[in-house]
């Protein structure tokens, strides 16, 4: 099982590329690498450009201009005998090694890809480029997902042909045909993506300290 955290993100939204700032002494990306360390026998990190011709590690590389290119950047330093290969986002600190056990299971168990999935507690509307309302999905049939996402390997490299693009690592997959189940996933998973959820983030961590043992 070999794992990929994607960190080459500019973090358009949060105002400066977030898997670098500080959560609780040891920085975003730090969380993310090392579960996905825990869970895995080998880790590769996708950093800017900029950042990984500092290292001379093999492991880390230099991301792409969109999340599915900076993947296959990581997959080309992935070793060819993993069987099994995980895709993470450095912007998820919270990802339990539980949930790493539960997708990388499911792939085990036979699906081609495993994704962890809340309900969407949200209702969600389909809007044409006016913003005008085309539909409104049953929202019984909503999942949100998550990473990590755990897949065949041969089947991920399969699907990250040149070009390909979507939001996550299964999109690509299903378009090849693959069979992507979903794992439950956690709440606490959550995706630092504006500024708010670094402070909750920090916030859940100085809960945590005060909390009695
Ligand atoms: N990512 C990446 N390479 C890219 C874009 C994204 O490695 N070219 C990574 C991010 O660093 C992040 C994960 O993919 O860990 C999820 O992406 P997202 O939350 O969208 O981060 P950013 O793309 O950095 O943020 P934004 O979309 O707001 O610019
Ligand atoms: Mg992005």
């Amino acid at each position: 099982v070999w794992t990929i955290v994607v960190a080459a993100g500019t973090g358009e939204r949060f105002g400066r590329p977030k898997q670098f700032e500080d959560l609780g002494g040891r920085s975003v990306l730090d969380w993310a690498l090392s579960t996905a360390g825990a869970a895995s026998d080998g880790v590769v990190t996708v950093l800017p450009a900029g950042h990984a011709a500092l290292g001379s590690d093999a492991s880390t590389v230099a991301g792409g201009r969109t999340r599915a290119e900076s993947v296959r950047c990581g997959l080309a330093a992935v070793p060819e005998e993993a069987e099994v290969i995980c895709v993470h986002d450095a912007a998820r600190p919270f990802a339990s090694p539980d949930l790493f056990a539960a997708v990388v299971a499911a792939v085990r168990g036979g699906a081609d890809g495993a994704v962890p999935g809340l309900a969407v507690t949200d209702t969600i509307k389909v809007v044409d480029r006016d913003g005008v309302v085309v539909s409104t999905p049953d929202r019984a049939s909503l999942i949100a997902v998550q990473t990590p996402q755990a897949f065949r390997a041969d089947v991920l490299r399969r699907a990250h042909v040149a070009g390909a693009e979507g939001t996550d690592d299964a999109a690509l997959v299903e378009a090849v045909g693959g069979r992507v189940v979903v794992v439950a996933g956690e709440a606490n998973n959550r995706k630092l993506t504006h500024p708010v959820d670094l402070e909750w983030a920090r916030r859940l961590l100085s809960d945590d300290a005060e909390r009695p043992r």
